[in-house]
């Protein structure tokens, strides 16, 4: 009886200890401060078989030249990645995307540092498909004295990079407005934002209220763009940068739904040869 209640007791006990690690791990430590609520949104790609906007890639990259490039790199995307399938600018005309005209066109605005083939000496010219997006910077020492001692980090891996990336992204685009907490001291050059770690960041609020200001391009399609609200180039600028993050998502997505399905025909298959291999034996009496 005894040992019955201590095992029971230990029993309890470890599923206590379970659930409360449980949910220390989902609430992820800290999450933002003051009181902020973070915007939860239904993207695009989420779900069983979402996948990236075309549009609203466009769009988002768009906002990352004008906007971004100034300061952060996308370290690893070369033009081409541009307009592979599942990409901004994919076009099925152009499977091979070195051929796709937009691609080229956004490559050509684009100066990479090359060798001559004649003397090996160092030039610059017009980048192309094949390129990597140049960096922004020299080196890090560079990106650090032009940002008062912060670091840009590469975006193209950003989403991946935070927790729950893309409302990261979004929610910190959007959390500058929101009232900063009294007695709080902030060094020149850094801002209040409840998102980031510690509430204080190094990098001023970038998308203003910049309706009228700025305009998106109409895209591929030659639809009407959005109005460019805060909430609508925030949102445009995470489907980009998810994309960029993850371009693999719709192969990989349409890749596992057929295994399924295989697996599904598979399994029926061995299922019936079982009924076939096994019809004369009866089942045993005891
Ligand atoms: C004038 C330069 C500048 C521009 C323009 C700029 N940033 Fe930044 N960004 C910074 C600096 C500097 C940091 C590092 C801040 C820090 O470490 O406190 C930073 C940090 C970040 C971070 C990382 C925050 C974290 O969790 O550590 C993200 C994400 C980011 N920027 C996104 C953007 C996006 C998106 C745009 C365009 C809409 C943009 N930035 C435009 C300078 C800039």
């Amino acid at each position: 009886m005894a040992f019955k209640t201590v095992r029971n007791l230990i029993i309890v006990g470890g599923v206590a200890v379970a659930t409360a690690t449980g949910i220390a791990l989902a609430a992820g430590g800290s999450g933002p401060a003051d009181g902020y609520k973070m915007v939860h949104k239904h993207w695009h790609w989420s779900g069983f078989n979402g996948t990236y906007d075309q549009e609203a890639m466009q769009r988002g990259f768009q906002i990352y030249e004008q906007v971004c490039r100034s300061c952060h790199n996308l370290d690893h995307l070369a033009f081409r990645h541009l307009g592979d399938e599942g990409g901004p600018f994919y076009d099925y005309k152009y499977p091979n995307p070195n051929d796709n005209p937009l691609v080229k066109n956004i490559a050509a605005q684009y100066e990479v540092t090359d060798l001559d083939p004649e003397d090996g000496s160092e030039v610059t010219r017009a980048a192309v498909p094949a390129d990597m997006f140049p960096s922004v910077y020299t080196n890090a020492i560079e990106a650090r004295s032009v940002n008062n001692g912060a670091l840009p980090p590469d975006l193209s891996l950003i989403v991946k990079a935070r927790n729950d990336g893309a409302n990261y992204l979004y929610n910190l685009m959007l959390a500058y407005d929101h009232p900063q907490p009294e007695g709080l001291s902030l060094s020149p050059g850094q801002y209040y934002n409840p998102v980031k770690e510690g509430s204080k960041i190094a990098m001023a609020p970038q998308l203003q209220p910049q309706v009228g200001l700025f305009e998106y391009q109409s895209d591929t399609e030659g639809q009407n763009p959005p109005e460019a609200t805060i909430e609508q180039m925030a949102a445009d600028l995470t489907e980009f940068l998810a994309w960029s993050a993850d371009p693999k998502l719709a192969a990989r997505k349409s890749a596992g739904l057929m295994s399924m399905v295989y697996l599904l025909i598979l399994a029926v298959l061995l299922w019936l040869s079982y009924k076939r291999l096994w019809r004369r034996l009866k089942p045993s009496e005891d």
